[in-house]
């Protein structure tokens, strides 16, 4: 099983048997409530009818197309649709089917891009501690977290990381920490090190989520923008945890202001109910790698069997079109004081350390023990018991509760972590 303690899951099995709206139900009939969208993938509710129609219609309309040299009318259609939601300048997209193959995807373009301008030479990443950028070679280069890791080898080299931008004296700030834009001026002792000039791309995530929630300090996007600007570095968004919705815009760029030259999605991309993943692209790199190639050649040797599947096309316009009529990129937006507040509220019990949370995203630091992560894990199956999913990581909980939750079920969500988190110390 996938990031899964495999034998104590096996001691102790926690199966999900059906989901509707904002709860699962194990196998047993017990309900549980989803505070985090599952995998951050579903923000509107479970089991929607809409997506599970749409589907089932494109299933029996046209179950595959081959995705080399052939193309079908959904997948035009939904990157038309998510050039409407993206910063008007990033409107080139590609198809994959995960936030794996979008970063590895991702790196591939920039380093395409440079190329395609005779500027060759620009094969260095440069990502941040605490990224987690999935799980492919090139995402795990790029990521900062060390079990993601050890054990497998150097992996790809010319990839070096800035500082992460949590600090002690921001523990339980809500939103932006007023300091800390300075950090990102580590972009520029790389730039200094190592040649700008050799620079391919700088890949953040706008909030660090998988490591724990580190939203950005006030600024930082903002100095980032401005470093490789200078340097001709391009800036890519991971937006795979903040993108549609989560953090009250469409994505996480249009909530800070700042635009990057690529943007990776995937997760919420189908509300969860099919694989998907996209890069996005200003047109301008678009252009550039096109124009590259001789005519009617092949432009950009990458893709994938299951690029933009006809069932995940449709599975995402159905998505799209829920948030839209349910205006739920609104709705996370007027929630987000409510659940910020409920889970700030928790600050008081012992075993917290931190809490940090922006948008309908938050992280919550446990006082750890002498094993980092056991009791991140044990709080996790506790919870779970007492009838709450949510995700650790470490001894960090990540709360993301789907945009459809009312009041009262932020409530829930918060009672239950109370009553858990009280029995430790
Ligand atoms: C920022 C970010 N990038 C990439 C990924 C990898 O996505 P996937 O698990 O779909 O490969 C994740 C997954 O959580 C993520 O949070």
């Amino acid at each position: 099983m996938p990031f899964t303690a495999n034998r104590d899951f096996k001691a102790e099995p926690k199966i999900l048997a059906r989901a509707e709206g904002v709860y699962f139900w194990d196998e047993k009939g017990r309900k549980v409530l989803d505070g985090c969208s599952a995998l951050f993938t579903s923000p509107a509710g479970h089991c929607r009818p809409e997506i599970a129609d749409a589907v089932g219609a494109q299933l029996l309309e046209l179950d595959y197309a081959p995705s080399f040299t052939r193309g079908h009318p959904k997948s035009f259609e939904l990157a038309r649709r998510l050039a409407a939601l993206l910063p008007a300048s990033v409107n080139r997209v590609f198809f994959v089917n995960s936030g794996s193959e979008a970063v590895d995807t991702a790196m591939k373009i920039a380093l395409a891009y440079h190329s395609a301008r005779r500027d060759g030479q620009r094969t260095m990443f440069v990502s941040r501690e605490r990224a987690y950028h999935g799980v492919n070679f090139g995402g795990v280069a790029l990521g900062g977290m060390m079990k993601n890791r050890q054990g497998f080898g150097p992996g790809l080299p010319g990839v070096v990381h800035m500082r992460h931008t949590w600090a002690p004296e921001t523990r339980f700030t809500k939103g932006q920490a007023e300091h800390g834009a300075e950090l990102a001026d580590d972009l520029q002792r790389l730039v200094a090190t190592y040649g700008g000039h050799n620079i391919a791309a700088c890949f953040v995530e706008p909030i660090a989520g998988s490591t724990g929630v580190l939203v950005p300090p006030q600024g930082y996007l903002k100095r980032l923008r401005e470093i490789c600007d200078r340097h001709g570095i391009l800036l890519a968004f991971d937006e795979v945890i903040t993108g549609f919705g989560r953090t009250g815009r469409a994505f996480a760029a249009q909530s800070f202001g700042v635009t990057p030259d690529i943007m990776t999605m995937a997760k919420a991309i189908t509300n969860g109910a099919q694989p998907m993943g996209a890069v996005a692209v200003k047109q301008d790199i678009h252009d550039t790698i096109m124009d590259a190639a001789p005519k009617d050649s092949v432009e950009f040797f990458h893709g994938y069997t299951f690029s933009a599947h006809p069932a995940s096309c449709a599975a995402a316009l159905a998505a799209l079109d829920i948030y839209e009529k349910e205006k739920l990129f609104e709705r996370a937006a007027q929630m987000s004081a409510y659940f910020l507040d409920a889970v700030f509220a928790l600050g008081d019990l012992p075993v917290i350390a931190d809490i940090r949370g922006y948008g309908m995203l938050a992280g919550i630091d446990f006082v750890g023990t002498s094993v980092p992560g056991a009791r991140g894990h044990e709080i996790q199956k506790r919870l779970f018991d007492a009838g709450l999913h949510v995700k650790t990581t470490g001894d960090a909980a990540i709360l993301a509760p789907a945009f459809v939750a009312e009041a009262q079920h932020v409530d829930e969500i918060c009672t239950v972590l109370r009553e858990v988190l009280s029995s430790y110390r």
